[in-house]
């Protein structure tokens, strides 16, 4: 991937004022420049593509520029020109990951006591160090302990846990950092204006996510999307793109696991499992979504216009209390620790989504898992018996009802059977949930709000989607009207369900109480109910 990228190698930096972050390094690499206080070995580590190699050319010039010691070096002199094009014969660069054996070592270093041919230092890059034999790192070390003046080491990895502390004792080490997703973005809008070519900023926000912190990897993404495009970067194509680490699968998964549907998570797992996505990395992915909405809860201003998914992102932020979302990023980040612990992956990952449903609020988006025993002592069973048995999410009765009736009935319409039959999630069906129909004619669907839901009149996307998924249903256009009913206890399918769900909740409470074996068990053995663990029998 970074050896074909265009851009990378294009847009190298040739000085320290054109990196993309890595202050703190540059800030104190410049300072011991200017005050000349310089080390004869420096260690750059960090992930790939974050500017080690290109720091180590910008400080290599800073030693050998013709016009002194500088931390901005000329450019243009002999010096500065050869080494950007890789042709100073006093700079050596050597790739650790193909040279491991001790006499490439030995060679390099028995050209280190030769003065300069024409620089003011010999500069030594080694890269990817860790790869080092043993033998190899040994004899570095002696010329480390006793380095001749006019050389100096510049040594890289990703692995710095690999190398000796005996080396690592004689170097200065500096810690590059992965490149936040807003840098990316800024300079990658820098190098597209730079190229003439034009581009949605969508677009360049999702390479600059999918890139993971590495600028060489969000360059070479942007080659692909060019060469993809006829003309224009833009959002569609390079979400088509990324197609593999499209990322709406997340979203469905919160949305689905808002609805309480165990079985409908596993089916993503599977469907994620076909395609070959990695579990590990989509909990990770999860947890900076869930991130993302506990941002957009909070400061809901911080989702930029043209973020993608931001609809669906403010949407979730709705769905969602903050503790929830605090609870369930706890739990991927706990599941992402203990994946390799878990059998396999496959059951590391699932067991994550079915603790998040575990956890999840009761009642939450109605049609809560299944419960499939009448007093099960503790929730996780619950979820769990029910997912495994793949139960579907439980229907309101009316959907058993005859051939769907199709027609403007006005309010003789039983709403309640219709929004059964809508299949909304979310918003929509909240929406749709705390209201009565209060008339029905001309294509034009009136409905009355529950007032303390009154919140929802105002949600454009839940307005939207239910008005769509009626027009859908009439298979005609529905116009949607919402009201702010006037009184707060009228029959909407919540308040009903709700009622229904109190009654029989009450039947399993007083079953129990009545239980011969539960009784039994109280006067022989001391036993109690747990109350709060009794669930009725899903009927
Ligand atoms: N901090 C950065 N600022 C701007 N471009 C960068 C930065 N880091 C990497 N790049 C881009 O990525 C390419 C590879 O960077 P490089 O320094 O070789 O990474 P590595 O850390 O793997 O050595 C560079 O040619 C450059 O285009
Ligand atoms: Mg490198
Ligand atoms: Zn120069």
């Amino acid at each position: 991937m970074s050896a074909t990228s265009v851009l990378a190698r294009k847009w190298r930096p040739r000085n320290f004022a054109q990196l993309a972050g890595q202050e703190h390094v540059v800030q104190a690499l410049g300072n011991a420049l200017t005050q000349n206080r310089l080390h004869h070995a420096y260690l750059f580590t960090g992930t790939r593509g974050v500017g080690k190699t290109t720091i180590a050319r910008i400080f290599a010039k800073s030693l050998n520029c013709e016009s002194g010691i500088t931390a901005t070096p000329c450019g243009v002199c002999s010096a500065c020109t050869e080494i950007d094009s890789g042709r100073f014969v006093d700079l050596m660069e050597l790739d650790a990951a193909s040279n491991t054996q001790v006499d490439n070592m030995r060679e390099l270093l028995e050209s280190a006591l030769y003065a300069p041919t024409s620089g003011r230092f010999k500069v030594y890059i080694i890269d990817e160090v860790h790869m080092l034999s043993k033998s190899a790192f040994n004899a570095m070390l002696k010329t480390l302990e006793e380095p001749p003046a006019h050389v100096k080491f510049i040594l890289a990895t990703t692995d710095p846990q690999k190398i000796p502390v005996t080396v690592l004792s004689r170097c200065l080490q500096f810690n590059l950092k992965q490149l936040p997703p807003a840098l990316i973005l800024t300079h990658l809008q820098y190098v597209l204006g730079q190229e003439n070519i034009p581009f949605e900023n969508g677009a360049l926000t999702l390479v600059a996510r999918a890139a993971q912190g590495s600028m060489r990897d969000a360059l070479s993404l942007l080659d692909q999307a060019i060469a993809y495009s006829s003309g224009k970067v833009d959002e569609a194509l390079v979400r088509t793109m990324l197609g593999a680490i499209d990322q709406s699968y997340l979203f469905d998964l919160l949305q689905i696991l808002r609805a309480g549907d165990g079985a409908g998570l596993l089916r993503i797992a599977d469907d994620m499992a076909l395609r070959s996505i990695a579990f590990e990395a989509a909990l990770q992915d999860m947890a900076t979504l869930l991130h993302r909405i506990a941002l957009a809860q909070t400061i809901p201003q911080a989702i930029a216009d043209d973020e993608p998914e931001r609809a669906r992102l403010l949407e979730l932020a709705q769905q969602f209390t903050p503790e929830e979302i605090q609870l369930n990023y706890q739990i991927v980040i706990h599941g992402r620790n203990e994946i390799d612990l878990a059998p396999d992956e496959y059951a590391g990952f699932t067991m994550t989504l079915l603790r998040m449903l575990a956890f999840a609020p009761q009642g939450a988006g109605e049609a809560a898992a299944p419960r499939t025993a009448a007093a099960a002592p503790v929730r996780v069973t619950q979820a769990t018996a029910a997912v495994a048995e793949a139960a579907p999410v439980p229907v309101p009765q009316a959907v058993a009802a005859p051939a769907p009736q199709r027609a403007e009935a006005g309010a003789d319409l039983d709403w309640n059977t219709l929004l059964a039959q809508l299949n909304l999630q979310g918003m929509a069906r909240e929406l749709a949930k705390n209201s009565v129909l209060s008339g029905f004619s001309d294509g034009r669907l009136l409905l009355s709000l529950a007032p303390q839901h009154k919140h929802l009149q105002s949600n454009k996307i839940a307005l939207d989607k239910l008005q769509a998924a009626l027009s859908d249903y009439f298979a005609k256009p529905i116009k949607l009207v919402v009201e702010v009913g006037a009184t707060a206890d009228v029959a909407t399918p919540a308040l009903v369900e709700q009622h229904q769900k109190q009654t029989r909740q009450q039947q399993a409470e007083d079953a129990i109480r009545q239980d011969v074996f539960v009784r039994e068990a109280q006067a022989m053995l001391g036993a109690q109910v747990m109350e709060n663990s009794i669930k009725p029998v899903q009927q």
